[in-house]
Order: structure tokens, then sequence, then C-alpha cells
């Protein structure tokens, strides 16, 4: 099993590259097979989720070419099956977006049901809602959803809840329903906007993505695109906040900086220094900092997927900072952890109490998840003597070159699999 073993105490410094969004790449691989024509797409993060995803869609036959490590061509003309085995879900719960692209292609799908997760309960009701919406049957069988319509027709939709998987599910199938769909009440995400970007990009007709409501006109066929991703904003984010907790001065390079707006607020709230630049950001951390309180909310809101980084940051602050939780019920574990190296945090289900410590000082630890794994890994850096993270296998799910890009900062991090690795670590940096 790899972990991560990291000695803390140096600030990160210095440029790091940011890659493709992985959100929304894991939908717009799943859109590409909308199409009987190649499409290209580029900028993709080099990433275990994204592998995953192409393995689903080269399982139900769909051609698909690396052309290297960022880029591959999809031709979905080859399509086989129509069934999208557990195997895949269980690795990444966002393969249910062949559910929405396979059914607006072929009106009909079948995909595993997927389960909870580490962070929560994660009910999949408002993609069922949407999906019948449209005029198609819903059976749940033998633990998959199958999917079937004679005709997909435009409708009339309003969300109980602001679903970033729901809005993308069935806006896939709609792109290619018989007249409008109408979504209100949609999620606003960039990642949303990317994937119906990407479409329109393909001969849809898909208007206001980025706001709460999305009109899309059905067309009857999509065609060849070539299409590169946005940046993600979660990456950017994560290294903005190794900058804040680790004392540190670190630029992200080729981001969207309207996408970190929130993130960037709630630097300026701590107390660190933030330039925005046309596509960069420079996070200057000197001096305490300062407490705040963070709520989780859909976008333009503060991020659940940076609400680990952020914990991290505040348990170094002054004072005492509050954290809700309010999109997923088990997105707190990690402070358990965080207190064995020394945070100190009281937990209520989502919300958490923090005050402020000097120090971390390392230990060992679990990545409960992506983004709680990233964030600990961060700790270390900040922390006084050895961290080592376990479980870093969530770690590399989502984030590419990690402890590459961690070390081209001046992070002192390795990865490594046995304890006489980690021996040869704690020699090299005494
Ligand atoms: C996506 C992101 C994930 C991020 C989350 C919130 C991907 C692959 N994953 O997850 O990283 O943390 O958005 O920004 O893009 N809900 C329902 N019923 C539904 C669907 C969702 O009640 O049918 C609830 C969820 O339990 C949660 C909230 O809605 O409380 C938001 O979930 P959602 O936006 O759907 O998250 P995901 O798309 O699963």
């Amino acid at each position: 099993m790899e972990q991560y073993i990291i000695k803390g105490g140096n600030p990160l410094v210095g440029e790091v590259e940011i890659g493709g969004a992985k959100n929304a790449a894991l939908a717009i691989l799943a859109a590409a097979v909308m199409t009987d024509e190649t499409v290209l797409i580029d900028n993709l993060p080099d990433v275990n989720d994204i592998n995953v995803m192409l393995d689903a869609i080269s399982g139900i036959g769909a051609t698909v070419k690396r052309v290297d490590c960022h880029t591959v061509k999809i031709n979905g003309s080859t399509i086989g099956g129509l069934n999208i085995d557990y195997d895949f879900i269980k690795k990444i719960r966002a393969s249910y977006y062949l559910l929405g692209a396979l059914l607006g292609k072929y009106k009909r799908a079948e995909v595993a049901l997927p389960g909870g997760c580490n962070i929560g309960s994660r009910p999949i009701d408002q993609h069922l809602k949407g999906f019948r919406a449209l005029g198609a049957e819903i059976e749940i069988k033998n633990g998959k959803i199958v999917a079937e319509a004679d005709v997909l027709r435009g409708t009339h939709l309003y969300f109980d809840v602001v679903s970033v998987g729901a809005t993308i599910n069935v806006m896939m199938s709609a792109a290619m329903a018989d007249g409008l769909t109408v979504m209100e009440n949609v999620a606003k995400e960039p990642h949303v906007v990317d994937v119906a970007n990407f479409l329109n990009s393909m001969g849809a007709n898909i208007r206001g993505a980025g706001t709460d409501v999305i009109r899309i006109r059905g067309v009857k066929s999509l065609r060849k695109s070539e299409y590169s991703i946005i940046p993600d904003q979660i990456e950017a984010g994560t290294f903005m906040f190794a900058a804040a907790a680790t004392k540190g001065d670190v630029t992200v390079l080729n981001v969207i900086p309207k996408h970190l707006d929130s993130t960037i607020s709630k630097l300026i709230d701590i107390g660190c220094e933030v330039e925005e630049f046309d596509d960069a950001v420079r996070v200057v951390s000197k001096g305490k900092l300062k407490c705040t309180q963070v709520k989780t909310l859909p976008y333009p809101g503060y991020p659940t997927d940076m609400q680990p980084q952020i914990g991290v940051a505040l348990a170094l602050a002054g004072g005492t900072s509050t954290i809700t939780e309010s999109i997923f019920e088990n997105r707190l574990k990690y402070l358990s952890e965080l207190a064995r190296m020394g945070a100190n945090v009281k937990i209520d289900r989502s919300f958490a109490t923090i005050e402020g410590v000097r120090k971390f000082s390392g230990a060992r630890v679990s990545a409960p998840d992506l983004r709680a794994g990233a964030a600990l890994v961060i700790a270390g850096l900040a922390a006084e003597g050895i961290t080592i993270v376990d479980d870093i296998v969530y770690i590399q799910r989502g984030y590419e070159n990690f402890e590459g890009k961690l070390r081209s900062l001046g992070g002192v991090i390795e990865r490594v699999v046995d304890a006489k690795e980690i021996q040869k670590f704690k020699l090299k940096v005494g």
C-alpha cells in the first residue's frame, strides 16, 4: 500500500501548473459517446478516476485511443452494449453519467445503482426524477437502474435539490430529446457550464448553463468536436490553501480566477494576500492566519470540495473558527485525524468548532477520502516533524502528480511503499 511521507516545516514557494478539471472531464468523457463521429478531448487530468471512466466507455464497445496522457480520441459508433457494471460504479460514482448519455442517444441504458460513499449517503432521486420527466421508464432491478423510453420528450422540470450530478445527467439526455426542456433550480458549477459548452460544440442547443435555469432544445444527432477541458478549480484551491497553511508564496498557473472567487474571498478573510492575473492567482501568507466562519454551499458559494483544505488552515489560525458542512453529512472525519496532529477541534455532526493552535506535530494519519486526504498532506507540510499519510489511493483519484508538484514548490514529500523506503526518507531528511 502506498503512503506519503512528509517532513514538514518548509513554506511552499513558487509556481505550479494546474491541470484539467476532473469533475468536468468525467462528464465530458461520458457525453463524448453520444455522437457516432470521433471526438478529441484535451487537457484531461492524468488521474485514476479518468482511467476508470475510459475503461467503462471502452467496456461498452466505444473506441478509445489515448493520444497522450492528457488527450484522448473517442468514437461511440462501435458501442455494442448499454450496460455499465457495478465494478465501475463502485470505483467511480460518476460512471452514472453514462446513464444520461446512453439514454439520450439510444433511449436505453442499464447502470448499476451507486451506493453511498465515504462522504455521505448520496441519493440519486433527482437524476431519476429528471429521466422520468423526460418520459423514461425507470426500473430498479437486481441492483441496477434500467432506464428506457420509446421517445424522450422535452419537459419542464424543477429540481428539489441543487445537484451537480442530476443537472449534468438530465441535461445530457435532454440534449437528444424531442422538443424543449426547461430545467429549474439547477447547479451552476463551472463544470456544468463546461459540459454544456462541450455538448454545444457537438451541435446540441443548450442555453443558460451557469444560471438557475437551463433551456435545452433537443437535437436528433450530435457530431464530432475537439474540446479542451477547463482548469480544475479544486486542484488550484488546494495549492492555494497549501500556501496559506505553510506560510508560503504560491502562484497557481492556468486557472480561471473567476471560478476561484469564493476560495479567494476566504483566503483574504484569513489574512492572506491574493493577487489575480488573467490566468493565474498568487497567494502569499505572512504572519498569523485569522479565524473565520465557513459554510459550504452550491456554486458560487464556498465548495464542499474545498472544505477540508480550509479546515487545515483554520486549525492553525488565531481564535475560534467554525465550519458548517451543508452538502454532505459525513465530511468532517478528517478533523479527527487532524486532532492526532495536535489540532483542537470539536465536531457535532456537520458542524465543527476549531480553536487554532500554533503548530501541528507530525503523526501517522489516514486519508478518509480524496479532498480530505489532500488536506492532511497540507497539514503534514505545515507540521513539525514527520507525517505519514495512509490510503493515498484516494488522493491519486483526483490529483495528478501531487507529490511532484508539491516538491517543485519546496515541499519535502515522497511516495513510499514499505518500511525500508520510510527509513531511507528519514535518513535523507535527517
Ligand atoms: C459533485 C462532485 C463532488 C462535489 C459535489 C458537490 C463530481 C463527479 N462530483 O458530486 O466532487 O463534492 O458535486 O459540489 O462532479 N442529492 C440528492 N439527490 C440527488 C442528487 C444529489 O439529494 O439525486 C444531494 C446530495 O446528497 C448532496 C447534494 O444533493 O447533499 C449535492 O450533491 P451533488 O451536487 O449531486 O453532488 P455530486 O454530483 O454527486
